[in-house]
């Protein structure tokens, strides 16, 4: 029986080009879309701009634009990345529409005019204080202030809390607060708002069911159980559950004007996964939609329909609003519910990898477009890091050029170069279907696993999936060594066995390619053209019959490209002289770009006594530090030097701290700082560390500059 899907990815900011996070939520969420597709169900699969809310009125105001205009602009630069990384979403629109105000309208009316029998209005008013600025004449996010840290004494802190001692505070306990606008003091000034009650019981009741019932992911819904109980952060401060929900901004405010409410506009949040809606409705409208053989819903039809199922794919940063806020603002605007969520951990670049100091550790989109380089490559790869656990994962470029070139292209793309030349100038292209006994068990075996990818597919453990269709690849590579195809082309009293061998390996190609099109739709696309059998069914019956000659389908990574992808963009003005060529480079890394005294200064380094020093349980290359940098309190660093020295040698050692460094949350606990080593660009010339030790007499506390 075909299904229904009703498919989506987050809706991107409309305040800048797409990043990679962006692409890589896209991308799995399209490998799942495609494989439903090939399953023969119907889907839909939506976005939309996210155009909302105070940031990107901001950013429009800065590049001296309507906001309207700014996010026309943004909304123009998104097709490149959708044709370029094969993102096949069937319609892209936008929050600022006249859809997404109707639909939201409508959920805010539904939900205000709840009847008496249903347990009354689910919105209420509360006037409360929030920071205003009186200069932009504006209420600003906590975000928009900045001042010094009144714990740490850490100058130009943001108004939420201290990145330097980790603090949280209201903007208000700054020293010297100032908005970073307009450079005014923030002042508290009250104002009436809209909340959505969600601690109402029958909010909580409906969310405990829908967040535990065992639909989302068990890390997930675990997360999610601490939001309902009373509880104390760590910080001291108690939590008392589930909160009602600011749902209003006053004017001025890029966003929808809430109905009645004159001068008050909807929170970005409340419109923003109406938006979800309103792009199906305006696909709806185009008459594009894919629905069930037969059927003629509306969109309104469509939506409330039992066989209609509805998936978001989202990243970890906005589950609250997608596994609470949605799903309770569409089950008492009297909606059907999203049957799923599903949560993918974040991507990160080069992360922790010694030699990529010199490779940077951005990853730009469109830069990999440019360049040349196959998306299908970034696809493929990305597939084999992924898995249905809402976990991190890191694009490392040694591993990425390994997996495309050894797996992909060496184990699967090869099948065909090997078969397709023999069958071409021998048997005019043709194939047969008598494969011999083990080619015959061989193509069995690689048919029979059909069942267990596609499974691996539906609950989105692609990593499994390619590991699967890799082990079948080695397998057809097992056989090809057998049977050495080039030997038995020697002599023609071997044409039987070498049309044999060649028909199996070409029909293995077949088969595999089939598993590897959600992946790899253009690849397949252009087999589709060579072996000429459809790829966009998972289930086909029938052997190749014939091949036309063969193309070369796909070219390798070069290291060449991956350093181009990573090589910083070039400083406006070099200090280099044009004429100068550099003979050798300095410790195998090249001098980065220059830099002002301005940028040094951000930089805070300080002498440090490491007062405490031990291996860290599970990792080789870590040691934890103690470092005592005069500050009255230790700070607790974790440093990759573990291969270099043992921990009691470096206790009561001074060195030097970056200070300044944003903490950062490691496996093993919170790194706040960094303490500085030497090492060589290439590991395989040196692969030494060597911590710094400044000359005696410097004391902790004192700054390098
Ligand atoms: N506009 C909101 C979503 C509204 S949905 C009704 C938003 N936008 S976003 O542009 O910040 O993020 C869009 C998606 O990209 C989110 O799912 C987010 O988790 C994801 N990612 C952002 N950075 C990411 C990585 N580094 N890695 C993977 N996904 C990341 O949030
Ligand atoms: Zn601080």
């Amino acid at each position: 029986m075909p299904r229904q899907l009703f498919v989506t990815t987050a809706l991107p900011y409309a305040n800048g080009p797409f990043h990679i996070g962006h692409i890589m939520e896209h991308i799995q969420a399209d490998i799942w879309v495609r494989y439903q597709r090939m399953q023969g169900h119907a889907v839909n699969f939506v976005c939309a701009d996210d155009t909302h809310g105070a940031p990107i009125m901001i950013a429009a105001e800065k590049a001296d634009k309507t906001p309207e205009q700014f996010v026309a602009d943004i909304a123009a630069g998104r097709k490149q990345y959708l044709d370029g990384f094969h993102l096949s979403f069937d319609n892209w629109h936008s929050t600022h529409s006249p859809e997404n105000t109707e639909l939201a309208r409508q959920i805010y009316r539904d939900l205000r005019d709840l009847s008496a029998d249903k347990g009354g209005s689910l919105i209420e008013t509360k006037t409360i204080e929030q920071f205003f600025d009186p200069e932009k004449n504006m209420f600003l996010p906590d975000r928009y202030f900045k001042g010094e840290c009144p714990k740490c004494h850490a100058k130009d802190q943001y108004g939420d809390n201290c990145e330097v001692c980790g603090s949280v505070y209201a903007p208000t306990d700054l020293i010297n607060p100032f908005s970073v606008l307009s450079g005014a003091k923030p002042e508290l000034k009250s104002s009436e708002h809209f909340f959505f009650k969600l601690s109402d019981p029958r909010c909580v009741d409906f969310l405990q069911k829908w967040t535990q019932d065992g639909k989302l992911q068990p890390e997930v819904a675990n997360k999610i159980k601490e939001w309902f109980s009373v509880r104390t952060n760590p910080d001291g401060s108690k939590s008392e559950g589930l909160g009602d929900w600011d749902i209003s901004r006053d004017a001025p405010y890029f966003g929808i004007e809430i109905p009645d409410a004159p001068g008050k506009y909807f929170y970005v949040w409340l419109d923003a996964p109406v938006g979800y809606l309103a792009s199906l409705k305006n696909w709806f409208d185009k008459g594009g939609p894919k629905i069930k053989h037969g059927d003629t819903r509306s969109f309104d039809e469509y939506m409330a329909a039992d066989d209609t199922e509805q998936y978001h794919f989202i990243g970890k940063d906005i589950v609250t609003f997608h596994t609470l806020f949605w799903p309770a603002m569409l089950k008492f605007s009297g909606r059907k519910t999203p049957n799923n969520v599903f949560v993918h951990g974040f991507l990160t670049i080069n992360n922790g990898e010694k030699m990529s100091k010199s490779r940077g550790t951005g990853l730009s989109p469109l830069k990999y477009l440019d360049l040349g380089m196959n998306a299908e490559w970034l696809r493929y790869y990305l597939a084999a890091r992924l898995s249905a656990r809402n976990e991190d994962i890191d694009f490392n470029a040694d591993d990425f050029m390994a997996r495309v070139n050894s797996d992909l292209i060496g184990k699967y793309v090869n099948i065909a170069s090997r078969a397709a030349g023999f069958l071409t100038k021998r048997f005019e292209g043709k194939l047969t279907s008598d494969f011999g006994t083990t080619g015959a068990a061989l193509l069995a075996d690689v048919r029979g696993a059909g069942d267990a990818i596609a499974q691996m597919y539906e609950t989105r453990e692609f990593g499994k999936a390619t590991r699967e269709i890799m082990l079948l690849a080695d397998k057809v590579n097992a056989y090809v060594d057998q049977n050495k195809p080039w030997d038995l082309a020697k002599d023609v009293a071997n044409n039987q066995a070498l049309h044999q061998v060649c028909s199996v390996l070409i029909n293995t190609f077949a088969t595999l390619t089939r598993y590897l099109a959600p992946v790899l739709p253009g690849l397949a696309t252009a087999v589709q053209g060579f072996v000429g059998s459809d790829m966009t069914r998972w289930q086909v019956a029938g052997n190749v019959q014939a091949i036309t000659p063969y193309q070369h389908l796909m070219q390798r990574v070069t290291p060449e490209q991956l350093d181009a992808l990573f090589e910083p963009p070039a400083p406006v003005e070099s200090a280099q002289p044009a004429t100068v060529t550099i003979a050798t480079v300095p410790g195998g890394e090249e001098i980065a770009p220059v830099i002002g005294i301005d940028d040094f200064v951000k930089i805070d380094l300080r002498i440090a006594k490491i007062v405490e020093c031990a291996a860290v349980e599970g990792s080789t290359k870590l040691l934890r530090l103690t470092l005592d940098a005069g500050e009255g309190r230790m700070r607790n660093v974790f440093s990759g030097i573990a291969s270099m020295y043992k921990p009691e040698e470096l206790v009561g050692q001074l060195t030097v701290l970056v200070a300044n460094l944003a903490p950062r949350k490691m496996k093993f606990g919170i790194s706040e700082g960094m303490v500085l080593a030497a090492s060589h660009g290439d590991e395989k010339a040196n692969p030494g560390i060597y911590i710094l030790n400044p000359w005696p007499g410097a004391q902790p506390g004192m700054r390098i500059h």
